[in-house]
């Protein structure tokens, strides 16, 4: 391998799958960003947008860098690497775009310095690149974005991150409408506090909807796959939202909810077949009403951020 240059893979990520604001998030198989890292002899970071998605080439505001540059300080290389950005999950769409490129900035580097970090230890790097896009410290697109599958942020303090198992037939169908939310704006809308009774509602749902994945109990992951804290406030600019989730669910969706902070919408589902037929529902709902949109269809990826 030429050590000067490499090739990663970062998946886009579904977070908060209903009640697990800021906690729990799962990788897609596809889409996902691809960027090329090489050294160089600068000693700084070098911004390279091939992607079309416009993306900030300033250092102090680019994710990626920022995620880059944290990680550079903590193991004090004074070298210089150039990120060139190949292929982007559209910015705002809410399937974890600035997730995907903090964590494959981190992990390129990490290789090219002869990964002086673990795995686990890159996450606070990403996580401080995420912060830029978020204006908060959530986990929950970044860990399933580097370590693959189902992933619950257990604790923050300190960071306590868990893989969850899942039923290997459960397929996800995500339609992206064509807005852009910021995620930052998007968490102003979610009240500070929750009376004791939402926070028992979404207690109840989380457990349930880990004890449903890991035990392949369907019925159960239904049942529990709805967010009191966040998404009441956040689907305002998606007509139709209750309409969406019903006729989703009379398709065959076992939850449907917002992903992440919007405005794409995701629906488990059992099976490819079963996700793509709940898809072009998604997808019908939002064409019918004049919306651009795309539809992604994918397993829940086993892999997380990977060098191809
Ligand atoms: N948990 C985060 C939020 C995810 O809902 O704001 C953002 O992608």
């Amino acid at each position: 391998m030429d050590h000067r240059e490499v090739k990663i893979y970062g998946p886009a990520t579904v977070s908060n799958v209903g009640p697990g604001f800021d906690l729990l998030g799962f990788a897609l198989e596809s889409p996902g960003d691809e960027m090329i890292i090489r050294r160089n002899d600068s000693g700084k970071l070098v911004l390279i947008d091939e992607s079309g998605c416009n993306l900030p080439l300033d250092p102090a505001k680019n994710v990626a860098a920022v995620a880059a540059a944290s990680l550079l300080e903590e193991v004090a290389s004074g070298e210089g690497f150039e990120l060139r950005f190949t292929r982007k999950i559209n910015p705002g769409s809410g399937v974890g775009s600035s997730a995907a490129s903090c964590v494959a900035a981190v992990v390129g580097i990490n290789e090219l310095l002869g990964n002086p970090l673990n795995t686990m230890a890159l996450i606070p790097h990403a996580l401080a690149g995420e912060r830029i896009a978020s204006g908060a410290t959530h986990a929950d697109n970044i860990a399933p974005a580097m370590l693959g599958g189902i992933t619950l942020i257990r604790g923050y303090d300190p960071l306590d991150i868990k893989h969850i198992p899942y039923p290997k037939d459960l397929w996800c169908a995500v339609v992206h409408p064509e807005y852009e939310v910021k995620t930052v704006e998007s968490r102003k809308l979610i009240p500070e506090q929750v009376p004791l009774k939402t926070a028992l509602t979404q207690c109840g749902n989380l457990a349930g909807l880990v004890a449903g994945l890991a035990t392949g109990d369907y019925s159960l992951i239904s049942r529990s796959v709805s967010d009191a804290f966040a998404e009441p406030y956040r689907t305002g600019q998606l007509p139709g939202f209750d309409e969406l989730k019903q006729h989703a669910i009379e398709a065959g969706s076992i939850g449907t909810g917002l992903s992440g902070s919007g405005p794409s919408v995701f629906s488990l589902c059992r099976g490819g077949d079963m996700a793509a037929s709940v898809g072009r529902c998604m997808q019908e709902h939002f064409t019918g009403r004049g919306i651009r949109n795309d539809l992604y269809i994918s397993r829940i990826s086993e892999a997380g951020c990977k060098i191809i």
